[in-house]
């Protein structure tokens, strides 16, 4: 199962969103029916995670050509929304390819938008299924019969997706072949998606874990503890370099050091070719107070600001294997994205 309650879904005026703000204490929804709404809601994080985000952008479309004619702007007024949905949010790649998607569509009117938004929607539902089966036949080629400890980053999850999940599909897809001792999810500093979210999921659909202080992980993995860590993606370079919640190179370096594995598991759309290599890789800078405060109480002294990226880069040479819905590429020994979109283009 995905979690029982979707994560995103267009109820044919409103994009209905499972508000992950207040999860798991709470499970609430937020209908949105405006562009300045939705803009809020991607930045407050009610919706997250690359590929659900894809598909938010991709309904803000229709939202936006709904509100056009309702409201009666002109079609620069239009455009201007719809820019605003596709920058909500810089470094996930997929929000604005999830716009970028369906504006053919917008001549034909709001219906003809959310029909191609609802097709990205299934699309990814039946990609993570995908990434979930290439990802453990991945890794139990490699680790042999035992039952497996594997750590995650973040939440790449159904929460993350239109469901099942890219890194937590790959979980979700080892558990069902009865391959899952443990995960360790790391609690993922400072908005806590792992402890939050990540553990909320796994909970739900069954599978042994705990959380740990994203501190612990480096010492988790070079004490033995953990078989492989599958983390998702919010953008991908053409060279393999991999842009994830910030936490993760610590994550990937421990890896290398210990020898085992670093599975990224991330549809396709999240690469972007675009961009030769990491550098590029736009970083979003959140606010302050989520690192400087806690419960709405001042921790650090008052005169103190923050350095607060929400993402970071683990460079190619680290990430052993990218599973995407069209298989695996083992990027650390040479199979770059870009290597692999000559032959894809010529598949597709
Ligand atoms: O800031 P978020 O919660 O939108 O960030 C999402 C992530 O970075 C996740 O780690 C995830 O791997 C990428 S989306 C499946």
């Amino acid at each position: 199962m995905t979690t029982d309650v979707p994560t995103i879904e267009w109820t044919g005026d409103a994009l209905r969103l499972l508000d992950q703000t207040v999860l798991p204490h709470r499970v609430e929804f937020l209908a949105v029916q405006d562009v300045d709404a939705l803009v809020d809601a991607i930045r407050r994080l009610v919706v997250r995670g690359a590929p659900a985000l894809g598909v938010a952008g991709a309904f803000g479309v229709a939202i936006a050509v709904r509100q056009a004619a309702r409201e009666g702007w002109d079609g620069a007024g239009r455009d201007a929304a719809i820019a605003r949905v596709r920058k909500a949010r810089p470094t996930a790649v997929n929000l604005a390819a999830g716009v970028d998607r369906v504006l053919p569509f917008v001549a034909r009117g709001a219906g003809a938008v959310a029909a191609e938004a609802q097709a990205l929607l299934d699309e990814d539902v039946r990609g993570n299924r995908a990434i979930g089966a290439f990802g453990a036949d991945w890794i139990l080629a490699r680790t042999g019969d035992r039952p497996l400890r594997v750590l995650t980053h973040c939440n790449a999850g159904s929460l993350a997706t239109a469901g099942w999940g890219t890194a937590l599909g790959v979980v979700r897809e080892l558990h069902g072949r009865g391959r899952v001792e443990i995960v360790y999810a790391d609690e993922t500093r400072p908005l806590l998606q792992g402890a939050r979210l990540t553990a909320w999921e796994l909970d739900q659909a069954g599978i042994p874990c705990v959380v740990q202080a994203d501190g612990a992980a480096p010492s988790t993995i070079l004490r033995g503890l953990v078989d492989v860590a599958v983390i998702g993606a919010d953008r991908i370079a053409a060279n393999g370099d991999t842009a994830n919640k910030i936490g993760s190179v610590g994550v990937a370096l421990a890896c290398r050091e210990a020898g085992i594995p670093l599975v990224v598991a991330a549809p396709w759309s999240t690469v972007d070719l675009a961009l030769p290599d990491g550098a590029g890789v736009p970083i979003e800078e959140r606010d302050a107070g989520e690192i400087l405060a806690w419960g709405g109480a001042r921790t650090a002294p008052e005169r103190v600001g923050a350095y607060n990226p929400a993402f970071d880069v683990t460079p190619a040479r680290l990430v052993t294997a990218l599973v995407t819905e069209t298989g695996v590429l083992e990027v650390a020994a040479g199979a770059t994205p870009s290597a692999a979109a000559g032959p894809r283009r010529a598949r597709d």
